[in-house]
């Protein structure tokens, strides 16, 4: 595995995607950097990136032909953090379809983008970023978001922290790649967040009670007393 670092950059997520564009890639280069200027969250959010204390990277993955399912990649790789957190000390949930939380506040948060290369070749980048060493946030942040440190209240060595999440993760969408998604459901039912509880669309409007999610990744709710699932939307 490549890992090319960087101090100082705009986002992993845009390097990275040149990078693959360009089949400038070996197999699973990521990019790290110490700090973003532009790192960005889902929904066009963005991703709080101060120096020296969290991980922020980018992990080009290459897909095989038959595989059809990008979204589920932020499943995978939300499991992939919360198996490599649960080795350094903390226990994670996942609340669907990909933040990592610790309690019920955000340790983690994972984007991905899948493209195709100057030389038809595909690629899908996964970019997470997480909490490591961080100790407060920006006021619209706080309450909401943790880190390791916070959790523990001890710090942790970053370089220990990446090197077991990239292998987690590289595992992780090995297997996805082999196996399909249908093979980590159980994996990602076991530490669900919210399971039981209202699901509230982003209209407000609450939906169902949360069953879980199906082979395919989508949320599961379920409308009244013994009435049908409904799949809810992908990411
Ligand atoms: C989310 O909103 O939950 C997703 C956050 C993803 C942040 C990471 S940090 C590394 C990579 N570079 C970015 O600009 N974003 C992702």
């Amino acid at each position: 595995m490549k890992v090319l670092r960087f101090d100082d950059l705009g986002s992993t997520q845009d390097r990275a995607v040149e990078i693959a564009r360009d089949a400038g890639d070996d197999a699973w280069t990521t990019v790290v950097a110490d700090r973003q200027s532009k790192g960005r969250g889902r929904k066009g959010d963005a991703w709080h990136s101060p120096p020296g204390v969290n991980l922020y990277f980018s992990m080009i993955a290459r897909p095989p032909d038959a595989f059809e399912d990008a979204p589920v990649v932020n499943h995978a790789a939300a499991l992939a953090v919360a198996r490599a957190l649960s080795e350094h000390g903390l226990a994670c949930a996942i609340k669907w379809p990909n933040d990592v939380l610790v309690g019920d506040r955000k340790i983690c948060g994972i984007l991905s983008r899948a493209g195709g290369d100057d030389k038809g070749g595909r690629y899908i980048v996964c970019g997470v970023g997480l909490n490591v060493n961080v100790k407060d946030f920006p006021p619209e942040l706080s309450g909401r978001a943790t880190s390791m440190l916070m959790e523990t209240g001890r710090a942790f060595d970053r370089e220990a922290v990446l090197e077991s999440v990239l292998e987690a993760l590289r595992e992780r969408l090995e297997l996805l790649f082999e196996r399909g998604f249908a093979s980590q459901v159980d994996d990602y039912l076991s530490i669900m967040a919210h399971v039981g509880e209202s699901y509230v669309d982003a209209e407000g409007e609450a939906l169902g009670e949360i069953e879980g999610i199906d082979r395919r990744g989508r949320l599961l709710v379920r409308r009244g007393a013994g009435s049908e699932l409904v799949a809810v939307g992908r990411m």
